[in-house]
């Protein structure tokens, strides 16, 4: 059973200085999740968004919060996103040698949980963490910068994802991340992905509005 489909605009994009009319916006043209992209300089080269803007985001808001974690040993920091107001956490598997560790954590400390995979990883390395899993994030982009042009062969693995949950009777939803816009969000959609996290494409259009519901008109397979 597939959820409908969820739009996740990342927060990468927008204006930091404004992020209160950023959130309030999001809310009024219909977003579902603000996607919070977390780096930390050793997993990704680029430094962004802390523990202290998601406590900040969580008393402005409303929606829900989906913290992506791309940093190194996720497990010292996962739980502490849970208690600064996140209502996803994803870890990259990539970065976690202990992964069922961190996804137990994250769940006790009463989260969704989901597992990122890059671009290069294949799904088959999730065979046994799938079933303890609320949502797998499929980069289609290499993590680090917004902007970045979105990987088509995240389609195909989208695909097998799909196919693997189906034959496994699973119910984790799909999640894909990176370089999403109008243009590919229907044949996402259309490749088993549940929720789009869309940056650029979004924050740095003439009309935030307007892209937003144009990504979410097309999001229907
Ligand atoms: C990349 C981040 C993405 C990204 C999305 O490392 O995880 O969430 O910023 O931005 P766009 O849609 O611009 O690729
Ligand atoms: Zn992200």
């Amino acid at each position: 059973m597939r959820i409908p489909p969820l739009i996740a605009p990342s927060l990468l994009s927008a204006d930091f200085m404004r992020l209160a009319e950023e959130l309030d916006f999001l809310k009024n043209a219909g977003a579902d999740a603000v996607h919070v992209d977390v780096m930390d300089g050793r997993f990704t080269p680029n430094i962004t968004i802390g523990l202290p803007v998601v406590e900040a985001l969580r008393r402005e808001t409303r929606l829900v919060i989906d913290c992506h974690l791309m940093i190194a040993e996720p497990l010292k920091y996962a739980v502490d996103f849970v208690k600064a107001g996140a209502d996803w956490v994803s870890v990259h598997q990539e970065a976690d040698m202990h992964l069922h560790r961190t996804v137990t954590a994250i769940k006790n400390a009463g989260a969704k949980v989901g597992v990122a995979l890059n671009p290069s990883t294949p799904i088959e390395v999730l065979t046994d963490i799938l079933d303890d899993l609320d949502f797998v994030l499929l980069m289609s982009v290499n993590p680090g910068f917004s902007g970045q042009a979105f990987i088509e062969r995240t389609l195909d693995k989208a695909r097998r994802l799909d196919a693997l949950r189906q034959e496994r009777g699973a119910s984790f939803f799909i999640q894909v991340d990176g370089g999403i816009n109008s243009a590919n969000a229907q044949s996402l959609i259309n490749a088993g992905a549940d929720c789009l996290v869309a940056g650029n494409a979004i924050f740095k259009a003439p009309n935030p509005t307007d892209a937003l519901r144009e990504i979410k008109a097309r999001m229907v397979g």
